[in-house]
């Protein structure tokens, strides 16, 4: 998506038309970009803070609901979530009308961190259908503790709506996929908002590191593809390895060091 800043009302229409597009691919879970309604570069907390909204009262959050159960479709979408007057940089899930999770971004970046709370509820999995939904958003990626604590949650597919700005995070996915053998959905957007350039190129990663699905550096466009949940649960790598059970956690304790 290429978000206008500031047009709440505008960018929440152009996400539901793209959602109305792909129901003739009949998907069942699609995912928004990060801060997709309000654009990202935020010049104050008070700027931010007229542009959020409350997970429960929200009418953006209204209109995913409205639109989940229209479309019988599960939404992941980024937004400025304020509680208790604290602000978070946050991913609803919505389905079938209803709320089904609500993540809030762990590991801010760069001037993020003069807006918004880090993240307070760790990383969740959530199920859709059946489906196990981990979810992460944009710089979360750069740790790959976020990947694996959502892994090792039996996540099947990681949704991951983004506003990167860097030109890392598309190819690191390839190898974050394969090292945990699940399916990535980063759902970037484009165009530019003062000083930062969106590198756009949306993908869909396979746990075999196949691109499934990848959009241009700077176009606005929905993708569907198929994903063999089947493929992401079978964590054998060969007849004598597992990639869980292989692992050897008494020797990677400096990872929980604070
Ligand atoms: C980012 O986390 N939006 C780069």
């Amino acid at each position: 998506m290429r978000p206008i800043f500031g047009e709440k009302r505008r960018n929440v229409k152009r996400a539901v038309e793209f959602i109305e597009e792909s129901l003739r691919f009949e998907p069942n879970v699609l995912v928004l970009p990060e801060l997709f309604n309000t654009g990202y570069a935020f010049s104050s907390r008070e700027e931010a803070y007229r542009l959020s909204e409350s997970l429960e009262n929200g009418e953006t959050i209204e209109a995913l609901r409205r639109t989940s159960e229209d479309t019988d479709i599960c939404i992941v979408a980024g937004y400025c979530e304020m509680d208790e007057n604290r602000l978070y940089n946050s991913a609803v899930v919505v389905e079938n009308g209803r709320i089904i999770g609500n993540y809030r971004k762990i590991h801010l970046f760069y001037r993020e961190k003069l807006v918004f709370t880090p993240g307070d509820r760790g990383f969740e999995v959530f199920d859709v259908k059946g489906v196990k939904i981990g979810v992460m958003i944009c710089f979360d990626w750069r740790f790959p503790e976020s990947v694996r604590t959502l892994s090792l949650m039996r996540a099947d597919v990681i949704c991951h709506p983004t506003n990167l700005v860097h030109p890392y995070c598309q190819t690191a996915m390839l190898g974050s996929a394969v090292q945990n053998n699940v399916y990535i959905v980063t759902a970037n957007r484009v165009g530019r908002e003062r000083e930062f350039i969106f590198t756009g190129r949306s993908q869909i990663v396979s746990p075999k590191m196949e691109i499934l699905a990848t959009s241009p550096p700077d176009v606005e466009e929905v993708k569907v593809i198929e994903a063999d949940l089947e493929t992401a649960r079978d964590k054998r790598v060969t007849a004598y390895n597992h990639l869980f059970e292989d692992r050897r956690p008494e020797f990677y304790k400096i990872l929980c060091e604070g």
